[in-house]
């Protein structure tokens, strides 16, 4: 029987080696160690053998049913990884295609003046921050401190989203100034934020479209002052428009959520009817801003006796138009593909104060 044992040792191992995938493994197992195996019925003949070697033969036998189940087993490992190697080879995409040149995207200037506006503020200390296009009424007016009744709502020509007049409205956001109220009820001060997105109202001409982008400014802390104020706007616009000293005014006005409110101009030139920003006798309007109210502070859940701050709203659009020659507004988003090829940017031309803001 020692005999047998070693030739079936022998032989069920190099049938387990030469097994090419796991349903013939599988047939090995069953036809070695199954109930009907060969294994199974030399145990079943220890009956027959004599008591002193029926424990040596025992013995003998368990130790070929271990080393059968180990080798099926190890074998079961290799195959189940090559089977999965070749799946991945077989399954492999290769990204590494060149693109098509008649395919290349590129990037769209609001997009671009975005992340330029984005890494200037962030290199400031600021945070972006979002909020939803869709507003109740109370955070894009109540808050603000424009009330229904109130004459501003007119100019706003707002998009409802249902005809009842209640503060909780859905209305599409006609600025991203109710970005401040979310981001003070949600945070403490210091607060310094910037929050781009899209803005809406019925309006539509060569410098109007429906949908716009507008990029708001926050800045809340116990003593922030009118001077930050200007320094940052200061340092905004020479990063911006990568000039040197630009003539800026600061012009009273009036919005409901600031007190005291400014419009900022910035001085350009028209030489040959070219626009230049930063010398000559001519001002172009950028932004609003301006202290903000005690009543909004409040309406954002901060005390308005301990804290003060500043904000500004730009439109994104207007910026970028004027920094890289744009005429029509209209056709940011008439999405044709000669427009795109023409004052879009590579893909891969990231702007950082370092690497560069501008063409
Ligand atoms: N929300 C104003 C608008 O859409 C812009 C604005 C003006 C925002 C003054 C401000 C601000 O935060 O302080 O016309």
């Amino acid at each position: 029987m020692q005999e047998q044992i070693d030739k079936l040792r022998h032989d069920l191992l190099e049938q387990v080696s030469q097994s090419g995938d796991l349903k013939g493994l599988d047939g090995v197992r069953v036809a070695a160690l199954g109930k009907k195996g060969a294994v199974t019925a030399l145990m079943k003949q220890l009956g027959q053998v004599d008591a002193d070697q029926r424990r040596e033969l025992g013995a003998e036998l368990n130790r070929l049913k271990d080393s059968i189940a180990e080798a099926i087993e190890t074998r079961r490992d290799d195959l189940e990884r090559s089977e999965l190697d070749r799946r991945l080879a077989e399954e492999r995409i290769d990204v590494t295609l060149p693109v098509r040149p008649e395919l290349h995207g590129t990037v769209h200037p609001v997009s671009q003046v975005t992340n330029e506006i984005m890494a200037i503020f962030c290199e400031l200390g600021f945070e972006v921050a979002e909020g939803p296009d869709i507003e109740d009424d109370w955070y894009n007016f109540g808050a603000l401190n424009i009330p229904p009744e109130h004459p501003a709502r007119q100019d706003h020509d707002t998009f409802y989203l249902s005809a009842q007049d209640r503060a909780d409205r859905p209305v599409l956001r006609t600025h991203t100034s109710p970005v401040q109220i979310r981001n003070m009820l949600a945070s403490k001060p210091p607060i310094r934020i910037i929050a781009p997105g899209r803005t809406y109202r019925s309006d539509s001409d060569m410098t109007h479209t429906p949908m716009f982008h507008q990029v708001e400014g926050l800045v809340v802390d116990e003593k922030t002052h009118m001077g930050h104020l200007k320094g940052c706007l200061r340092d905004f616009v020479e990063a911006f428009f990568q000039v040197d000293d630009v003539p800026m005014r600061y012009r009273p006005s009036y919005f409901p959520f600031t007190s005291p409110s400014m419009e900022v101009d910035i001085g350009c030139s028209f030489e040959g009817g070219q626009l230049k920003i930063g010398g000559g006798h001519g001002w172009l309007e950028i932004l609003g801003s301006g202290m903000v109210h005690p009543r909004v502070l409040k309406n954002g859940g901060i005390d308005p006796d301990k804290y003060q701050g500043f904000a500004f709203g730009m439109g994104i659009d207007r910026v970028a138009m004027l920094k890289y020659g744009i005429p029509d507004l209209r056709a940011f988003f008439d999405a044709d593909l000669r427009w795109l090829r023409h004052y879009g940017f590579a893909a891969l031309d990231m702007p950082t104060l370092y690497g560069g803001l501008a063409r």
